[in-house]
């Protein structure tokens, strides 16, 4: 539904998006995540032909985003990032201005203002000046604005910043409602907004695609980085030795309480067992053992910062 082949953006001589290629197919939901200035709007731009690309070939629904713009435009319902919105109109007022660029009649503008308010519980508000509502509220007027043509495809830039948490969840919920019938991409800056809402995440940083993977795919990408924790009741410097000396730890961190030891266990393995064989063995009672695996949060931070290699997939 979205096929985009070596896209580059130059501003002067700065890459803004350099030689990104991904595709997506027919009702997926991805999540285009990276941090500030990764080019993740620089690309929405290009694929909703707001803006020309240096380099490269981008197409939806089989049309060329650089010279069928007017077909793009027809198949994608766009969000841009800090919506625009005419605060003097009213919400039915816009919606019917909105139908009119879209070319639709004055019927086709009744029935589509009536599906997409119901869609995005905007009923309530119809009457009122865009002006006066909640930012929560405008974020509605701008998806319902989005779908008034019924498009195949919806790109959201940012669909949920500056909500709160209560309007967040509404407008999650609301796009995966969305999902259902609309191929979709959003850009975000935080991971939990994707990994929430997505089946695939795209990882961009400064104009490169650095990962991509379902969540799943992408937390088994951190190798490494997971630990064994376990509290025994047993001198710290018996534990500190007795799990010094498994196999395949690489870092053991102690602190004790009462007789009670806790101590932290870096590995590549899950210890559990073997940890439990040891501590019955040296007759240690245990009232704690876990394992934890890195969050996808910390494999965000460490392919942001360079610390974990990145790959084109
Ligand atoms: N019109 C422009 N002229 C010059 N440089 C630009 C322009 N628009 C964006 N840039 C630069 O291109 C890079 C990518 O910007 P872009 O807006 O695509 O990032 P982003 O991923 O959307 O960031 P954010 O999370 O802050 O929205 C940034 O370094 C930005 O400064
Ligand atoms: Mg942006």
């Amino acid at each position: 539904m979205i096929e985009v082949r070596n896209l580059s953006k130059f501003y002067g001589s700065h890459r803004a998006v350099d030689s990104i290629s991904f595709s997506i197919a027919e009702g997926e939901i991805v999540g285009f995540l990276g941090p500030n200035g990764a080019g993740k709007t620089t690309t929405i731009r290009i694929l909703t032909c707001f803006h020309p690309a240096t380099a490269g070939a981008a197409a939806i629904n089989g049309h060329d985003v650089f010279t069928e713009s007017i077909k793009v435009r027809s198949v994608v319902g766009y969000l841009p990032e800090n919506n625009p919105l005419y605060p003097e109109m009213r919400v039915r007022e816009y919606l019917d201005f909105r139908g009119k660029l879209h070319g639709l009649d004055r019927a086709q503008r009744r029935a589509a203002i009536g599906r997409v308010s119901e869609r995005c519980w905007l009923t309530d508000v119809i009457r009122r000046p865009i002006g006066q509502l909640s930012k929560g509220f405008r974020q509605r007027v701008g998806l319902a604005d989005a779908l008034l043509h019924n498009p195949k495809v919806l790109i959201l830039d940012e669909p949920t910043v500056g909500l709160d948490p209560t309007q967040i969840r509404e407008t999650r919920s609301l796009i995966q409602d969305l999902a259902k019938e609309h191929t979709v991409l959003l850009s975000s800056h935080i991971l939990p907004e994707v990994q929430a809402t997505c089946q695939r995440i795209i990882i961009i940083n400064r104009g490169r695609i650095v990962a991509s993977g379902s969540p799943d795919e992408l937390r088994e990408r951190v190798s490494g980085e997971s630990q064994t924790i376990a509290e025994v009741q047993a001198p710290e410097t018996d534990v500190r030795a007795g799990l010094e000396g498994l196999q395949g730890v690489t870092k053991v961190k102690v602190a004790s309480t009462n007789g009670w030891t806790r101590a932290t266990v870096a590995t590549k393995a899950d210890l559990r067992e073997t940890i439990f064989r040891l501590s019955a063995e040296k007759g240690w009672a245990v009232r704690e053992l876990r394992r934890e695996v890195a969050s996808l949060e910390d494999f965000f931070v460490k392919i942001v910062a360079g610390a974990i290699g990145g790959s084109e997939k």
